[in-house]
């Protein structure tokens, strides 16, 4: 397979011209957008809670945001969510789940997070990129090749990347006990990745914490065996020191 580095993401495919992609999508390189920030974890960490506490701490000070999650932030990735976390774990394997990851990552920029950051609207979203390489290469053990997800993400996200991560860090016994008491009260259980057992957890942990590693700049881990307020504050605080608010 040719290589893809240099290349670029448009919705006309992998050309390489990217003065096409700065025409579709200015968004990416424009410097007065809004702030991209993403929530990464595994089961459990209290993600989607910490987002919406940052996101009405965000509002009280004025700034524009809108909260989204992967899978799932737009009416077709809905649907991609619905086949992703119900059923059996083993309904198809870490490559397949790649792609269609990427298929809803796509659709999720293209028609979401991009033109809200051109309109000055922060995102917050439930999970990015970093879930997959933590998934799908770092849970399984037959995993997904490292540098076939690196083109993914090249073809479905071109050179963009979020402003900031933060990554909740837990221990997944007391995540997974959380994430299933969660599921008992919903209708459709959405715990196809929770029920493949601690091993896959505790890789999928080591993973986030070796990804974070290898970008300090972009990554901020926190403890999240804290309490729902202790945790806030120190989500406030970092995000009012990162963007000087
Ligand atoms: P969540 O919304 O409860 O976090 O559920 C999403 C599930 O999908 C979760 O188990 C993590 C998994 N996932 C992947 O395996 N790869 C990915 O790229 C993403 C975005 C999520």
């Amino acid at each position: 397979m040719a290589s893809l580095k240099g290349k670029v993401a448009t919705p006309r495919g992998i050309d390489g011209e990217k003065e096409q992609q700065m025409e579709l999508f200015p968004e990416c390189k424009i410097p007065t957008r809004g702030m991209f920030i993403t929530f990464e974890g595994g089961e459990g960490t209290g993600k989607s809670t910490q987002i919406k506490l940052l996101s009405d701490y965000l509002h009280s000070i004025q700034i524009n945001n809108i909260q989204t999650k992967e899978p799932g932030g737009t009416e077709v990735g809905l649907e991609l969510r619905k086949l992703l976390v119900t059923g059996d774990k083993d309904k198809f394997d870490a490559v397949a789940e790649a792609l269609l990851y990427y298929a809803d990552r796509r659709i999720h920029l293209t028609t979401k997070v991009w033109p809200a950051l051109k309109d000055k609207t922060w995102v917050l979203s439930d999970r990015f990129a970093d879930s997959t390489v933590a998934y799908q290469y770092y849970g399984y053990d037959k995993r997904v090749d490292r540098k076939l997800l690196d083109e993914l993400y090249t073809v479905a996200v071109g050179d963009f990347k979020p402003d900031l991560t933060i990554l909740l860090d837990l221990d997944p016994k007391i995540g997974l006990e959380r994430s299933f008491k969660k599921a008992m009260g919903m209708q459709t259980k959405e715990t196809r990745h929770e029920s493949r057992g601690l091993k896959f957890h505790t890789n999928l942990r080591k993973g986030y914490l070796e990804i974070a590693k290898s970008e300090p700049e972009r990554f901020v881990v926190l403890d999240a065996n804290k309490s729902i307020e202790r945790l806030h504050m120190d989500i406030v605080q970092l995000v009012k020191e990162r963007f000087k608010l």
